[in-house]
Order: structure tokens, then C-alpha cells, then sequence
């Protein structure tokens, strides 16, 4: 596939995710609710994260935020669910490295829409706004921990 022809897909994927987010919504009060904002805009993300056992076993989110900041948390959650909370860690970590530009084509994981995204990395103003729900991911699991 052509760089242009990827570029679209990518960006079809993107505002699929932003149209139609996955996982939208609130959790049951068992969850861990975290709310994060980007400093340099102000936008937001509340992030419910339901862990049990080492696993996440749901997570759902709301917010305001640019087609971004809102398709990346809809795709984080749907690349955390059911995953443990080692493994959700070690994504969170390939997404910071995706987001400096490094290559993650030999991780161990499938990064399924997650890809999608890796263009932010050639904006560096950008990339604040896909990785708030990461951020937010990785808040949520180690106040679970402390519980
Ligand atoms: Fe605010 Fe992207 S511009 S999160």
C-alpha cells in the first residue's frame, strides 16, 4: 500500500473511532474513575476502569477533547479490555515509544487500530492530546493497586 493510500486509511480509522467511540459510558462504583486533562487545551477525559483480579475487565470513558485525544481513548480502551494489568502497562509504554517515532512493528502485541495513530508522532503538539487516555489508563491501574 502507498504512504498516501495508509495515511487515508489511517485517518479513516481515526474518525471512525472519533464518530463512533467504542466503549463511551460509565462503570458500576467498583470502577476506578480518573479524571485527566490536557494542560495545553483544557480538554478532558474521565476514565472508568474496572479491574479485578490483575485483569481489566472493563473500561469505559467520557470526555471532551479533539478527534485525537477522543480516538485514541476509545481505542485504549478497547486494547485494555481483558487484558492484564502487566500487559495493559507494557501497550501504554509501545504507545509512548510509537508517539517518539520509534519503531514498534516487532512488539509482541497486536496493535490493531492503535497504528492508526502513529502519524501524531510527526506533531509534536499533538501528541499530548493521544496520550491522555494512556495517561489516564496507567493513573487508574496504580490506584487500583493501592486499594
Ligand atoms: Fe485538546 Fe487534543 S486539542 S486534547
Amino acid at each position: 500500500m502507498s504512504f498516501n493510500n495508509l495515511d487515508t486509511l489511517y485517518r479513516q480509522v481515526i474518525m471512525d473511532h472519533y464518530k463512533n467511540p467504542r466503549n463511551r459510558g460509565t462503570l458500576a462504583d467498583e470502577s476506578v474513575t480518573i479524571d485527566m486533562n490536557n494542560p495545553t487545551c483544557g480538554d478532558r477525559i474521565e476514565l472508568h476502569l474496572q479491574v479485578e483480579d490483575g485483569t481489566v475487565k472493563d473500561a469505559k470513558f467520557e470526555g471532551e477533547g479533539c478527534s485525537i485525544s477522543m480516538s485514541s481513548a476509545s481505542m485504549m480502551t478497547q486494547a485494555v479490555k481483558g487484558k492484564n494489568i502487566e500487559d495493559a502497562l507494557e501497550m501504554s509504554s509501545i504507545f509512548s515509544k510509537m508517539m517518539l517515532g520509534e519503531d514498534v512493528e516487532d512488539v509482541d502485541f497486536d496493535l490493531g487500530d492503535i497504528e492508526a495513530l502513529q502519524g501524531v508522532s510527526k506533531f509534536p503538539a499533538r501528541i499530548k492530546c493521544a496520550t491522555l487516555a494512556w495517561k489516564a489508563m496507567e493513573k487508574a491501574v496504580s490506584a487500583d493497586e493501592e486499594e
